[in-house]
């Protein structure tokens, strides 16, 4: 029987892998934490606490407590964000994850970890088109620094304390219950809920750069199948390259006119452009889709028809 932590259950990814999860190993099995206030479906369909993973004491007596044998970290400063401040962002972003390190190497019913990494790992002097997984990686962003950083010590933690940690590098993450904060993949979830709302979406990047991008649902797959499969099959212990579909604004834009014809995009490019163009147009994920068969479901018309309906849907509940 597994007792499993998510960190950062409020967020963009937590406030789903929480509830699919819970699916799996039981309700009472899986603890919800965040340092915000979560949903009510979180809050009310099992454990919820309020808990900041930088306080390394309270943490550990928690995981003790519970009897926690898995963590899912999630808690993060994103891309946009920590560029406005560096060293906030940088003292988070690691020190959250040094903590949840230690705790699992300390705490031996702690079998297993899972931390997300990112595309941002990747920086300037990589290939953008099809990034293989072992490259050039000389991020420019704090995020992307703390997320190559990250995965160093993840492998660290595994070849030296065996600590069992697995990690993806997401790409831009679309999705409707939860919307993302402060990163440099928002406008493909934006894009969305403006079209609803407003008919009209101004964009952060310019109209033709591609990104890589994954539906929530494949990516929450493609995470808990990543910590099901059986460590002698894992071929890494960094981060996963995988990705849905690489799309462009103008490209997105073009799928909603399909459903709303009427639908205008204008561009106001703004820092954000400057990290898009850093990182990687389309990712090479074979190495993820070897190992246990996974790929995604969702291509942007699909996205796209799922994007509107559900998010007319919780507009008109609202
Ligand atoms: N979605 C993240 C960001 O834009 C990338 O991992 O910061």
């Amino acid at each position: 029987m597994e007792n499993i932590l998510v960190i950062g259950a409020a967020g963009q990814i937590g406030s789903e892998l929480t509830l699919a999860l819970r699916k799996i190993h039981g309700n009472n099995h899986v603890f919800a934490t965040d340092i915000k206030d979560a949903s009510s479906d979180i809050k009310n369909g099992g454990p919820y606490q309020l808990l900041d993973v930088m306080d390394d004491k309270l943490l550990i007596h928690f995981v003790i407590r519970h009897k926690i044998t898995q963590i899912y970290h999630l808690a993060a400063v994103l891309s946009g964000n920590a560029e406005k401040l560096p060293l906030q962002a940088w003292h988070i972003n690691m020190n959250s994850l040094m903590n949840v390190l230690e705790i699992a190497k300390l705490v031996e019913d702690v079998k297993k970890v899972f931390w997300p990494s990112s595309i941002a790992v990747f920086g300037p002097s990589t290939p953008r088109k099809q990034t293989p997984q072992l490259t050039t990686m000389e991020p420019s962003t704090v995020y992307g620094i703390s997320k190559l950083a990250g995965e160093r010590w993840c492998e660290y933690y595994f070849k030296k304390y065996d600590v069992d940690v697995r990690s993806i590098r997401y790409p831009g993450l679309i999705s409707y219950k939860t919307e993302p904060g402060g990163g440099t993949t928002d406008w493909a979830v934006e894009i969305y809920y403006d079209a609803v709302r407003k008919g009209s979406y101004t964009c952060f990047l310019k109209k033709d750069t591609k990104q890589p991008m994954l539906f929530m649902e494949d990516a929450i797959n493609a995470t808990i199948r990543l910590m099901e499969v059986n460590n002698k099959r894992l071929k890494l212990h960094t981060g996963y390259n995988i990705m849905g579909v690489s799309v462009s604004p103008e490209e997105v834009a073009a799928e909603i006119r399909k459903h709303i014809p009427g639908f205008k995009i204008s561009y106001a490019p703004d820092f954000r452009q400057d990290i898009a163009m850093t990182w990687p147009e389309s990712v090479d994920d074979s190495l993820a889709r070897m190992h246990d068969d996974w790929k995604p479901y969702y291509d942007l018309n699909r996205i796209t028809e799922i994007m509107l309906m559900q998010i007319k849907k919780k507009e008109t509940e609202t």
